[in-house]
């Protein structure tokens, strides 16, 4: 089992990583005797819920469950309404523990209904999506979209723990799981070039879910985003350095409707984007463009955006992005593979250049 912890004063807590781990009736005594109530969606429910409440309940956890519809296009104040009205009707106060049980939908939403109900009860992550896993579950990003832009309403709350069992990965589509990918490179690009180079070298062990390589590739990128989370929990500055891509991709998300692009599909596609800029305003070099583009297409994943969108879409969206300061767009460019930058500089016609090329 691998441990990561956040360091953020009396909010820290731990990222617990393992296979096999929810199925073990010795783990769930851990979640304590207090009421629980699991929020999850249909498709997970059907496959994992009745396992988990048997387990809980020999654990004589008093536990409740909500099942919502899944998808993006649920991820709304409607949904967080809803399970706020579940707590109420069940009589839930504040010691009662949310659990989020899904991928990062269901955590996205779960955690934002927590710091909400009653000004603010605990919460547990238990991510089950490679994305989810390796990024959302971790470092207290909480919200649900707005009609007009993604994740516009929210708040940083931190969950009391974060439980990843790699076993969950075994139903996730092959699609989901390409989307966890773009993160994961992510994560090389922005971060760290030994691990870039070790994605390059362990993508096909990742692909076929092979468990040292799927723990220690989650225990990786955990660590990464523990070092900049508990140096900058509210994302005022190099935590900003994990938005690479985002920019560009949330304006895809947004513009085709929620959930038709994945959101690592788009992140992908936007990761091109910043690359290209790279290239022109940085110099980056084109050997580390064809590695980066490369490896993007090996993990099954976009290069190129969605034909009906014009660059002008992308900027619509683009500036009523959270980054947006003064008008002004910022955006993390790659410096190098493993060193990137937040530049506010970045020339219009630079932007439109780029997205136009993708
Ligand atoms: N809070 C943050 O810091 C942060 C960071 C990155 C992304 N996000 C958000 O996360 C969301 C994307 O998360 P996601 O990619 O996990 O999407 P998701 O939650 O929609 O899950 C993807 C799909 O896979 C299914 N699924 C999940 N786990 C499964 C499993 N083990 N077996 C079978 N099916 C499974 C889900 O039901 C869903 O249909 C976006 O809303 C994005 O904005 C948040
Ligand atoms: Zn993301």
């Amino acid at each position: 089992m691998e441990k990561v912890t956040i360091s953020l004063g009396s909010r820290s807590y731990t990222i617990v990583i393992s296979s096999g781990l929810c199925n073990d009736i010795s783990f769930w005594p851990l979640i304590s005797g207090d009421r629980v109530m699991i929020v999850t969606n249909e498709t997970l429910s059907s496959m994992y819920l009745g396992k988990i409440l048997t387990l809980m309940k020999k654990s004589k956890i008093k536990v409740d469950y909500v099942i919502l519809p899944d998808g993006e296009k649920y991820k709304n104040i409607k949904t967080v309404d809803r399970i706020i009205g579940s707590l109420l009707q069940k009589s839930h106060g504040r010691d009662t523990i949310l659990i989020a049980f899904g991928g990062g939908v269901i955590g996205d939403i779960t955690g934002f209904a927590a710091a909400i109900y009653q000004r603010g009860i605990r919460f547990i992550q238990i991510p089950t999506s490679l994305l989810a896993q390796v990024d959302s579950s971790v470092g207290g990003k909480t919200g649900v979209n707005h009609i007009l832009g993604k994740n516009m309403i929210g708040a940083f709350y931190q969950p009391t723990s974060v439980i990843v069992d790699t076993d969950f990965l075994c139903s996730l589509p092959a699609r989901e799981f390409s989307s966890g990918l773009a993160e994961i490179i992510k994560y090389g690009i922005a971060l760290d070039s030994s691990f870039f180079q070790w994605i390059e070298q362990n993508l096909d062990l990742l692909m076929v879910l092979e468990k040292h390589a799927l723990v220690y590739c989650i225990r990786k990128c955990c660590e990464l985003k523990a070092s900049l989370v508990s140096n900058d929990e509210h994302d005022i500055g190099y935590r900003s350095l994990l938005n690479l891509g985002h920019t560009f991709g949330h304006a895809i998300e947004a513009f085709m409707g929620y959930g038709k692009w994945l959101h690592g599909e788009a992140i992908s596609v936007g990761i091109v984007m910043a690359v290209r800029i790279a290239e022109r305003f940085v110099q980056f070099k084109s050997e580390h463009s064809n590695r980066i583009i490369n490896l993007l297409q090996r993990a099954n994943l976009p290069i190129q955006g969605p034909t009906e969108m014009t660059a002008n879409n992308y900027l619509s969206y683009m500036i009523r992005d959270k980054k947006t300061v003064s008008n002004q767009l910022r955006l993390v460019i790659p410096l190098s593979i493993g060193v990137s930058e937040i530049r506010d500089n970045i020339p219009n016609q630079l932007i439109i250049d780029a997205i136009s090329e993708c």
